[in-house]
């Protein structure tokens, strides 16, 4: 009887976690938050950039093209929620673009896409779209040594 009060305590402890990170990130965001797409590294990457943010977090960004088009994309963190849902929007916004196209991806486009983020963390956006251009960077530097 004892577990079982336990267990509803946890489980409404863990509720009310879950309504609060709605109420204050937004749907969109709370849904990746939950299910962060594109997670994880991807082997011997055409791109790869690495940054580390005031903050003392690292997001990684992993790029494979095809054709010149990104083909698949996925990210890295060790850091915050917020790093980890604008890693993943960072990596799905990036699929299919050509290196042109990455240029135009920003802290702005991820955050507009994600719909938005407590003032408190609209940097690690800003964070994911710098870890972006060092992949896009790397990857120029790689393959497009003439450009
Ligand atoms: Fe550092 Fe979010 S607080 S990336």
């Amino acid at each position: 009887m004892a577990t079982d009060n336990f267990d509803k305590l946890v489980d409404d402890l863990q509720n009310q976690i879950f309504e609060e990170t709605k109420e204050a990130y937004g749907d969109v965001a709370f849904q990746r938050w939950l299910t962060p797409l594109y997670k994880g590294r991807i082997d011997l990457p055409d791109g790869y950039g690495r940054v580390t943010g005031s903050c003392g977090d690292t997001i990684e960004i992993f790029l494979r093209f095809e054709n010149g088009k990104v083909q698949e994309a996925s990210f890295e963190t060790d850091g915050c929620g917020s790093s980890t849902i604008c890693g993943s929007f960072t990596a799905e916004l990036a699929i299919g673009k050509t290196p042109d196209d990455l240029a135009d991806i920003t802290g702005e486009s991820i955050l507009e896409i994600l719909g938005g983020l407590p003032e408190e963390d609209r940097h690690c956006a800003f964070l994911a779209a710098n870890a972006l251009r060092e992949a896009l960077k790397n990857y120029m530097q790689r393959f497009h040594r003439e450009s």
